[in-house]
């Protein structure tokens, strides 16, 4: 396969990029648009559009989606009811109902360029009945996604009856990710001792960690700095996530400035999913409301690795959703106020190469010779133009071949403002 005529990120010439053996192959400037050659097979014509790494999802709930309103909607809108309305859904789980919910926004999520996925899946179920699906459709999906699952405790590990034998459960079955809450555990002695635990079976089992860690508005709840010193203790911050960390929007400015300096020397990374914060968090505020979303210009100022996600897809959390990152991204620079030139033209790292080393595979990711040929054709010359336009994921290939295809958007009947 050849791809002409496509531009690639941060640079500004024109390029061919071949791809053989399922991997890319020479990647060649040229030095103008090149007419499609005729009856070339294999030859895609990029039209002078951006060529990208493919994006990832950070952070999602793959076993909630699609359960908004069963058997009751979020009527307040906050976190906690949302824990309160998915406990009244989980008893009705089944593998049937788990699976054709999960297919269905997977194929959401890769019809819109996604091809790597970390979903967190609940293992307070005495049952383990999602986690078992979720490793089972890991390796039944193989060869189209990228799947990674988070032992995630809905309810705590501490706190849920059974908890830390549910969670050790969840990674003898086969678990990729260690996960936590612990601002849900009842008290801060609990919430610590489980950072600790995390840690410690992650190390046990030689898996990542990624913790839901302070999301909560309160500016007391200061986990993160556990899990942070742990992670740097055992000199594993490259393996850990802090997900959420709402907190920290919070937080006293000359308390972060000292927990800044852990932060950068532990080298964890951190996931926000700014759409999901901004509806959740602020909810017992009345004027002025915080905006509840942690410091994602400031971490990925001072070099901290920082992504965002979409956290749920129409589930007790979150109503809304459509696996379109670029919604996501949008929302999270106006949220985050990067909207300066320099922050928008650099934005798509936020959904590709910044989550590929929360993730851990940056070493098989991105567009060069030798990498596996996996990619997206964006409509837009470069980030800013991508960002602004908001248009739909023009291609997805994966492994050298094209997986999803749509025409770009045509205007049929143009306004007639300017005189014939
Ligand atoms: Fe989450």
């Amino acid at each position: 396969m050849l791809i002409i005529n496509a531009r690639l990120r941060n640079e500004s010439s024109l390029y061919q990029i071949e791809i053989t053996n399922q991997k890319f192959g020479t990647i060649t400037e040229q030095a103008s648009l090149q007419p499609l050659p005729e009856h070339a097979a294999d030859v895609i014509d990029a039209r002078g559009n951006l060529l990208c790494a493919p994006f990832i999802e950070p952070h999602i709930h793959l076993d909630a989606a699609l359960t908004a309103g069963e058997p009751a909607w979020n009527q307040s809108g906050t976190l906690f009811e949302g824990i309160e309305r998915w406990a009244e859904r989980k008893p009705m789980l089944t593998e049937a109902d788990i699976r054709s919910r999960a297919l269905r926004t997977i194929q959401l999520l890769m019809e819109n360029g996604v091809q790597a996925i970390r979903t967190h899946v609940d293992t307070t179920d005495p049952t383990l009945t999602a986690l078992k699906t979720f490793c089972a459709l890991r390796e039944e999906l193989k060869d189209k996604i990228e799947l990674q699952i988070v032992a995630f405790p809905q309810e705590g590990i501490l706190s849920y009856p059974n908890g830390s034998r549910l969670i050790e459960e969840a990674l003898e079955i086969g678990a990729d990710v260690v996960g936590g809450i612990p601002h849900f555990e009842y008290t801060r002695a609990l919430g610590e001792q489980s950072m600790k635990d995390v840690i410690a079976l992650a190390r046990k089992y030689d898996r990542l960690v990624d913790v839901h860690c302070d999301e909560i508005d309160d500016p007391n709840s200061r986990f993160l700095e556990v899990l942070a010193s742990e992670a740097l203790f055992a000199d594993m911050g490259h393996r850990v996530t802090a997900s959420h960390t709402t907190a920290m929007h919070s937080y006293d400015n000359a308390y972060c400035s000292k927990l800044f300096r852990l932060l950068k020397k532990s080298g964890i990374s951190f996931v926000s999913c700014p759409t999901e914060s901004i509806h959740l968090q602020g909810r017992f505020d009345t004027f002025p409301k915080r905006r509840g979303v942690t410091r994602v210009k400031e971490l990925n100022n001072a070099g901290i690795n920082v992504c965002l996600a979409q956290d749920s897809i129409f589930d007790p959390w979150y109503s809304l959703g459509n696996g379109k990152l670029l919604r996501v991204l949008d929302a999270g620079l106006h949220i985050c106020q990067m909207m300066g030139y320099q922050d928008i033209s650099k934005a798509l790292s936020l959904i590709t190469d910044n989550s590929a080393i929360t993730l851990g595979i940056q070493e098989r990711y991105g567009i060069a010779t030798g990498k596996p040929a996996n990619c997206i054709l964006l409509s837009g010359a470069d980030d800013y133009e991508v960002i602004r336009r908001q248009e739909d994921v023009l291609l997805s290939i994966r492994a050298g071949k094209v997986i999803m295809e749509r025409k770009p958007t045509e205007l049929l009947t143009r306004p007639a403002i300017f005189p014939a």
